[in-house]
């Protein structure tokens, strides 16, 4: 049984072929729309989210599915105290595909042990976020037409920033990356992804603190909210959360093909004066992200003989 647990359970070679069928569905959105016909998704969210869970429902309902689940861990039986592996077990008798999203690493490898169906990890605790990954390589690739030889620079949150930590492991694949990553001392790239992804793939990049000082190189620059829920106490997060303002002044010195991501909710890292600039992408992001999920959908599906 194939899941998504983590990006790198996919090949480069298939994450083409999504980034291929969701351009696909782009250029032909009436081939898709019957594929899912009685299919169901469950939506298990132990974690509030909008984006996320609503990108997944809107992409099942656009392939012709279904979908059943839950938004908070309070209106499921994990309130009772049911197991993960529990759950897992009695969704798979209603549903034909799981996404799931919880506080705690490792929850959907633990969902997906425990089921006859695919699951797939819409983001657990601090850790990863694949399908957050998924959105942002079909913009990257809309935006510059490939992987090859980007400088990458992320600012923000690195520590607890589980989409970061996704990305990096995608692009890490690709050809001539360097990355740049940009955050306060406090909240920088744990050192195992700095270990075991960056140096373990010969991978250049370098620590500062000065989002400005970086920009000129930057073809990608990534943004991203400091995660307040992460935190153990609220006087760290009021002293670190406005680190980084993204204005129009801080992108003086930015390059005119930079592409600028984050994969909100922005709080304020961003000031609205970008949104309107053509370098700003976070909003395409949003809807290509319910381009891969259909693709996700349709690929875990066959691979398991559900359609
Ligand atoms: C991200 C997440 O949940 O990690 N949001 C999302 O899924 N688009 C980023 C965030 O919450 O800051």
């Amino acid at each position: 049984m194939r899941h998504l647990i983590d990006i790198m359970d996919f090949s480069v070679e298939e994450l083409q072929e999504l980034i291929d069928t969701a351009n696909d569905i782009i250029a032909h959105p009436e081939f898709y729309a019957d594929r899912c016909r009685g299919k169901k998704l469950a939506t298990l969210f132990f974690e509030p989210s909008t984006r996320t869970r609503l990108s997944f429902e809107a992409a099942m309902y656009e392939l012709g599915g279904n979908v059943i689940g839950f938004s908070e861990a309070q209106s499921s039986s994990a309130a009772k105290g049911e197991s993960v592996a529990d759950t897992a077990k009695v969704i798979s008798c209603y549903a034909d595909i799981i996404a799931m999203r919880h506080p705690k690493e490792g929850a959907p490898l633990v969902a997906s042990l425990n089921t006859s169906i695919p699951v797939i990890n819409a983001g657990d605790g601090g850790h990863k976020h694949p399908t957050q990954t998924l959105a942002d390589l079909l913009t990257i690739y809309r935006e510059k037409g490939g992987f090859e030889n980007l400088t990458v620079g992320f600012c923000g949150d690195l520590k607890f920033g589980r989409t970061v930590h996704s990305l990096i492991d995608a692009l890490s694949r690709y050809e001539g990356l360097k990355v740049v990553l940009i955050s306060p001392d406090e909240l920088k790239l744990p050192s195992y992804v700095k270990k075991d992804v960056l140096a373990a793939h010969g991978i250049p990049y370098k620590q500062t603190t000065d989002l400005e000082g970086a920009m000129p190189q930057l073809d990608i620059l990534y943004m991203t909210r400091v995660q307040r829920e992460r935190f153990f106490n609220e006087e760290d997060y009021l002293r670190l959360k406005d680190s980084y303002i993204l204005t129009p002044e801080k992108l003086q010195n930015a390059r005119a093909d930079l592409s600028i991501l984050h994969p909100l909710p922005r709080v304020n890292e961003i000031s609205v004066a970008i949104d309107g600039d053509p370098r700003a992408c976070y909003f395409k992001q949003v809807l290509y992200g319910k381009y891969m999920r259909m693709a996700l959908i349709l690929k875990l599906l066959k691979e398991a003989g559900r359609l």
